[in-house]
């Protein structure tokens, strides 16, 4: 594959034929939510219709990439996973709906109905033979539940020892104005919900795409996990913050490799 780790500052609908039929392992898509936000572009503005047409079209468009074993993330709002979600039915199995709670404080908020405060993540696959690796995302026991489980009949239980199935409502927070994560993106996504999805859905050295890059996290999480990645963004100020996201990310995995082998030599 030529375009191996690129991202293309182009619109996905014009580029997505540089990526060759069943070729991908998993796409992970972020696509604007129809609520107006300003991406340096018109994106997020379409009117409801306009949206839901321009949905279909760039979803059929990535399908075909898919692998026979690949998978399908696609976050969304409940005001149109609805309609999105069925039109994708009719061409994958659906596997999850994933609540994403962004652990929003309890402040304020409407008056006229419920707060809305998660986001809906719609988990496809193309073949009944699809990849997940449960037990790389395991989540851990506390020691307090551990604890609690001491009786003979948990002893050398595997579950216990293995951790849990992370389950449909991920508690994750969003990230703050000061959060070390955080980059100049109005809506970037937290890497450990990216981590999770690649993790599950993707083998190692497997092709990740992700049609709407924004800040990049989907790359970044490809590189964290040996992954390959490849993807597509409109504007060429979110290109550029990718690209210093990415290069300081691998001066810090070079400065920690360097650290472990120094510890290594020490002890
Ligand atoms: C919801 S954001 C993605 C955020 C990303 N997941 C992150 O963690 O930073 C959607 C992005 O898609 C970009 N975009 C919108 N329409 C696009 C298109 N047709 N092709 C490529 N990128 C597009 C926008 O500029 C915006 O940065």
């Amino acid at each position: 594959m030529e375009f191996i780790n690129h991202i293309f500052n182009e619109d996905v609908l014009s580029g997505i034929d540089k990526i060759s039929d069943n070729s991908l392992d998993l796409i992970i898509a972020d696509p604007p939510y129809c609520l107006g936000k300003d991406y340096g572009n018109d994106s997020d503005k379409m009117e409801p219709n306009k949206y839901l047409k321009w949905s279909y079209q760039w979803i059929d468009s990535v399908l075909p990439k898919l692998k026979d074993t690949g998978s399908l993330y696609i976050f969304l709002t409940w005001r149109y996973s609805p309609e999105i979600f069925s039109h994708i039915k009719t061409k994958m199995k659906m596997i999850n709906e994933i609540i994403w709670d962004r652990r929003v404080p309890s402040m304020g908020g409407s008056t006229r109905s419920f707060s809305s405060v998660h986001d809906t993540i719609g988990f496809f696959v193309k073949s009944k033979n699809y990849y997940f690796d449960l037990d790389s995302i395991r989540i851990p026991y506390d020691e307090e539940t551990k604890k609690a489980r001491t009786r003979s009949i948990f002893v050398g239980k595997k579950w216990l020892e293995v951790g849990y199935n992370p389950k449909d409502l991920w508690s994750v927070s969003r990230l703050h104005k000061q959060d070390p994560e955080r980059q100049e993106h109005p809506t970037q996504k937290p890497l450990e919900i990216i981590d999770r999805m690649i993790l599950a859905s993707s083998p190692k050295k497997g092709f990740v795409l992700d049609p709407f890059m924004g800040s990049g996290t989907t790359a970044l999480s490809c590189i964290k996990n040996d992954r390959d990645y490849i993807g597509f963004e409109l504007n060429i100020d979110y290109c550029k913050l990718i690209k210093t996201r990415i290069d300081n990310f691998k001066i810090m995995q070079d400065d920690l490799k360097s650290q472990q082998v120094l510890n290594l030599e020490v002890s």
